[in-house]
C-alpha cells in the first residue's frame, strides 16, 4: 500500500522543503560578481546560471570528464564538485577571463586552434584551464608523457589528444618566451 504525504496546511510543506539562501561574493575574471543561492548550488551552477558565463561546460557532472575545470586561487578545479558557498571571497578565473580585451587570443587558445587541439569544442574550455594552471605550475614543460598525464584528467571524445598535446607544447614555448602568466588575460602589448 502506497502512503502519500498529507497535511491539513500546505504552508508546512513549504517550510520544510525551503532552502536558507547565501550571498556569495566571488572575483571573477577580475571583477567582483555577487549571487544569492541556496547551499547545495554548485560553482558550475553559479558561474552559469547565476552570472551567465556560461563558456565554462558542464558534462559529466560528477567529477570524471574536466569539462567544467576553472582556476581557484590559481588552481584547477572540478566546478562541479565545488559548492558556491565555499568558495566566497576566493579568485575565480573562467575561459572568458583569458582573451585579451581586443579580443586576441590567449597563447593557449591559440595553440590549440593552431593544431586544431579541438572538433566539437565542448572540452574546450576545460582543456584551456587546465593546461593554463599545469603551465603555471609546470612552465619547463616538454615531455610528452608528463603532458600526457597531467592532462589526464580532461577527456575529449573527438581530437584523439594529439593536437591537445601538440597545442599544450607550443603554449609552453610561447609562454617560456614571453614570461606571461598563463593563469592572467592576455595582454599582446606585454610580450
Ligand atoms: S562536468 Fe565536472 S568533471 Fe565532468
Ligand atoms: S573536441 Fe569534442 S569532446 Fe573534445
Amino acid at each position: 500500500m502506497t502512503s502519500e504525504l498529507t497535511t491539513d496546511d500546505p504552508t508546512d510543506v513549504r517550510e520544510l522543503t525551503r532552502e536558507r539562501l547565501h550571498e556569495v561574493t566571488v572575483t571573477v575574471n577580475g571583477l567582483p560578481r555577487s549571487a544569492t543561492v541556496p547551499p547545495r548550488r554548485l560553482l558550475s551552477d553559479l558561474l552559469r546560471h547565476d552570472l551567465r558565463l556560461t563558456g565554462t561546460h558542464v558534462g559529466c557532472e560528477h567529477g570524471v570528464c574536466g569539462a567544467c575545470t576553472v582556476l581557484l586561487d590559481g588552481a584547477p578545479v572540478r566546478s562541479c564538485l565545488t559548492f558556491a558557498v565555499a568558495v566566497d571571497g576566493r579568485e575565480i578565473t573562467t575561459v572568458e577571463g583569458l582573451a585579451a580585451e581586443d579580443g586576441t587570443l590567449h597563447p593557449v587558445q591559440q595553440a590549440f586552434h593552431d593544431h586544431h587541439g579541438l572538433q566539437c569544442g565542448f572540452c574546450t574550455p576545460g582543456f584551456v584551464m587546465s593546461a593554463c594552471g599545469y603551465l603555471a605550475a609546470h612552465p619547463d614543460a616538454e615531455d610528452d608523457g608528463e603532458i600526457r598525464a597531467e592532462m589526464a584528467g580532461n577527456l575529449c571524445r573527438c581530437t584523439g589528444y594529439a593536437g591537445i598535446l601538440a597545442a599544450v607544447k607550443q603554449a609552453a614555448a610561447v609562454l617560456r618566451d614571453t614570461g606571461a602568466d598563463p593563469r592572467q588575460r592576455h595582454r599582446p602589448d606585454a610580450s
